[in-house]
Order: structure tokens, then C-alpha cells, then sequence
């Protein structure tokens, strides 16, 4: 159990997953919740974490700052996502433990797995194979904070432990479509291709002053002229997604992540040492293929125009699931269903909230 009087040091707490474990931990009662910005505190930089843990007395950590990204930045910046992901997980990891904390949950990701791995992926295939080329650096990252985890409860004795989630979405998400994730992706290409076949001119440029600069590929798509900022006279609208559409992916509501984080948390060290491995898979259990979920916010969104999937682009994957069985038997089911989750997410997307 957490405390409502434990000290509790969320690194990150900008970021989409951050902002709702603190969310989570607020309902829970938790009323020392200690935050730090990026400008406030870089976490790459080690004297300053070390100044950091000396003048808080923290109870716990949760390591939800990261340099994260798609593909696309993954591949452009590999040595940025390497050395940045090492020094933060090292920093805080180190000098938690120097300054006598005992329980640190770490975030990691469903990329640390083999590229080929059996589908579902087990926490068993971890190491049993080669990584995905165009995020190994990441990867490797991650599977460092995990086995740094490790390490300390052997040597040390803490209470460190670590989540793998797989794909989430939901308030705080990155809509600018450059580097956005599936999800946040169609969301608002379908929403900019509704607002074009409604007409709304004004609607489409609030959006892009809130959300960023639509892409001319996607503007031309949905007959968009930004230049004349107007709409093409042969009302020509469509949605264009990468890839076939047969992929499968698994998605996670992001407040179901952070439930799962602070059950994991809240469990007894004896089911992560030993022969348990230290971590745990997060996921929803079930995958779908990228067209369906297309269809299901295509409706959501109230859009009838025509989606196009472009199959010159690269499909990536056929399927990348994440075995749950451990995290059923830890005790924990995610309480959103993909309907659900995604109306929320709209509901967020629409209010505005989620433009950073
Ligand atoms: N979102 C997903 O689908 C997903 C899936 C699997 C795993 N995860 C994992 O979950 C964790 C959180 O992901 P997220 O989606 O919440 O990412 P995010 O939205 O990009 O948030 C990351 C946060 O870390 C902060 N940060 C980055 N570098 C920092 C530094 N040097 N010092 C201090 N703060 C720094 C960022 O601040 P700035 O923005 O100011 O730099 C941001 O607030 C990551 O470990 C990620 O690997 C996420």
C-alpha cells in the first residue's frame, strides 16, 4: 500500500504517463507528490539530481521521464536517445539509492523484446534474441534501467521494479502528426478531414494553432489550401494511413497504465526477486488490426468520407502483443475498454487540454 503521507518523487510528471500516475495517485489520497519540470531539473545532469534526492527525503520514486519518440526520431537521433535515457535512469536510480530510498518503480517499454519473439511476448523472451535495428539504442536503454533495477535489489536489498507497456494513448498524448503514434495520429487526421467535408475553415486553423502545423501531405488529402487558407472547389477529401491495415497492435488507456503502476507498486518484493523476474508487462491482453481501430475512430469522430491505406509505406511488424498472463496473476485488469478509452481520449483531444 501507498501512504497518503509518503513522499512521492514522480519524474516526468509533464509527459502523458507521468501526468496520470500523478492523477492516479491524487485519487488515491496521496498528498505529497513531488514533481520537478525539465527546465527545473535536468535529470541528465548528476550533480544536480544528487542535489536534487539530498534536499527532498522521498519515500518513492516513479521514473516516467524519458527521451521518447517514433520511429522517425528514433532513427535520426540514436545517440541522443541512448545517452539520454542512460544518464536519467542512471541518475535517479543511483542517488534514489544513495539517499536511502527503498521503493523505485521504473518505466520501460515493449521494445526491449526480440524483434522475432513468439507472439504473445513473454517477460521470459527477454535477451533471447536480436532487437528491432531502428530503435536498439532505446531498447538497450531500457533494458539497462531494468537489469540496474535488478542489480541494486541483489546488492542492496531495495525495492526497485519496473512496467513494460505497450502502446498507450489517452489525454497528454503528441497530436503532431510529424511524430505522433498510431492513435493520437488518426484521431486527428479523421477530425481534420470531418472539419473539411463540414466546411470549417475556421475549426482546422484553430486546431493547427493548437496541435501544430497539419503536414501539406495531410492537408493535401483532406483539400486543404493553406496557402489561401480555403478549401479545394472539387471537394476532395480522404484519410491516408501508412501501411496495409492488416498489422495488428494492442492498445492501453494511459490512466489504466497508471492504476497498473501503482498496483504493481503497492505488491510485496517477494514476487519480484528470486526466480520472478523484477518486471511486468502492461497491456490490454487483446490486439486489433490497424484498420479496425481506423473504423472505430473514423465513427467516433463522425467522419463518412473515404480512408485510403497507402501500401507503398512500410507495414512494420504483422503483430506485436504483449503476454498479460503475469499481471492477471499479480491481480490487475485494465478497467477501460478500447471504446471507452478512445471517447475519453476525443473528449480530451477536443477540449484542448492536450496541446503542449
Ligand atoms: N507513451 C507510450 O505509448 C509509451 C509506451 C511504452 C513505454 N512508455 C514509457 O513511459 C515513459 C513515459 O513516456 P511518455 O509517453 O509519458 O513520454 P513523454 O510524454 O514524452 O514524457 C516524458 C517526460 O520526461 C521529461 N524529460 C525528458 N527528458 C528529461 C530530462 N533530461 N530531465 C527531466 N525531464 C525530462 C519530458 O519533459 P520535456 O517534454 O520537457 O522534455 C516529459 O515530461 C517512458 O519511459 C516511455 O518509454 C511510453
Amino acid at each position: 500500500m501507498i501512504g497518503p503521507d509518503e513522499r512521492i518523487f514522480v519524474a516526468g510528471h509533464r509527459g502523458m504517463v507521468g501526468a496520470a500516475v500523478v492523477r492516479q495517485l491524487r485519487r488515491q489520497g496521496c498528498r505529497n507528490i513531488i514533481t520537478r519540470s525539465h527546465d527545473e531539473l535536468d535529470l541528465v545532469d548528476q550533480g544536480r539530481v544528487k542535489d536534487f534526492f539530498k534536499g527532498e527525503k522521498i519515500d518513492r520514486v516513479i521514473l516516467a521521464a524519458a527521451r521518447v519518440g517514433g520511429i522517425h526520431a528514433n532513427n535520426r537521433y540514436p545517440a541522443e536517445f541512448i545517452y539520454t535515457n542512460l544518464m536519467i535512469q542512471s541518475n535517479v536510480i543511483h542517488q534514489a539509492f544513495k539517499c536511502g530510498v527503498e521503493k523505485l518503480l521504473f518505466l520501460g517499454s515493449s521494445c526491449i523484446y526480440p524483434k522475432y519473439s513468439p507472439q504473445p511476448m513473454k517477460e521470459s523472451h527477454l535477451l533471447t534474441g536480436t532487437l528491432e535495428p531502428t530503435n536498439e539504442p532505446y531498447a538497450i536503454a531500457k533494458i539497462a534501467g531494468i537489469k540496474m533495477c535488478e542489480s541494486y535489489n541483489r546488492q542492496y536489498g531495495t525495492c526497485y521494479r519496473s512496467v513494460m507497456p505497450t502502446n498507450l494513448y489517452g489525454p497528454g498524448d503528441n497530436y503532431h502528426l510529424e511524430n505522433s503514434h498510431v492513435i493520437p495520429a488518426m484521431v486527428r487526421k479523421y477530425h481534420l478531414a470531418k472539419l473539411a467535408m463540414d466546411g470549417n475553415v475556421a475549426a482546422i486553423e484553430a486546431d493547427q494553432a493548437r496541435y501544430g502545423k497539419i503536414p501539406e501531405d495531410i492537408s493535401r488529402a483532406i483539400g486543404y489550401r493553406q496557402d489561401l487558407k480555403k478549401l479545394s472547389d472539387d471537394k476532395r477529401c480522404e484519410v491516408v494511413l501508412w501501411g496495409s491495415g492488416t498489422p495488428r497492435r494492442e492498445f492501453l488507456h494511459v490512466d489504466d497504465m497508471a492504476g497498473a503502476c501503482v498496483h504493481v507498486m503497492s505488491l510485496d518484493q517477494s514476487l519480484f526477486v528470486g526466480a520472478n523476474p523484477s518486471f511486468v508487462n502492461v497491456g490490454a491482453g487483446k490486439d486489433i488490426p490497424i484498420s479496425q481501430i481506423a473504423q472505430i475512430i473514423a465513427e467516433l469522430v463522425g467522419y463518412k468520407g473515404i480512408t485510403r491505406f497507402n501500401s507503398d509505406q512500410p507495414d512494420g511488424t504483422p503483430r506485436k502483443l504483449l503476454d498479460i498472463t503475469r499481471l492477471s496473476q499479480l491481480g490487475w485488469k485494465p478497467a477501460y475498454s478500447l471504446k471507452e478509452g478512445l471517447e475519453n481520449a476525443y473528449e480530451a483531444y477536443l477540449s484542448g487540454t492536450d496541446s503542449r
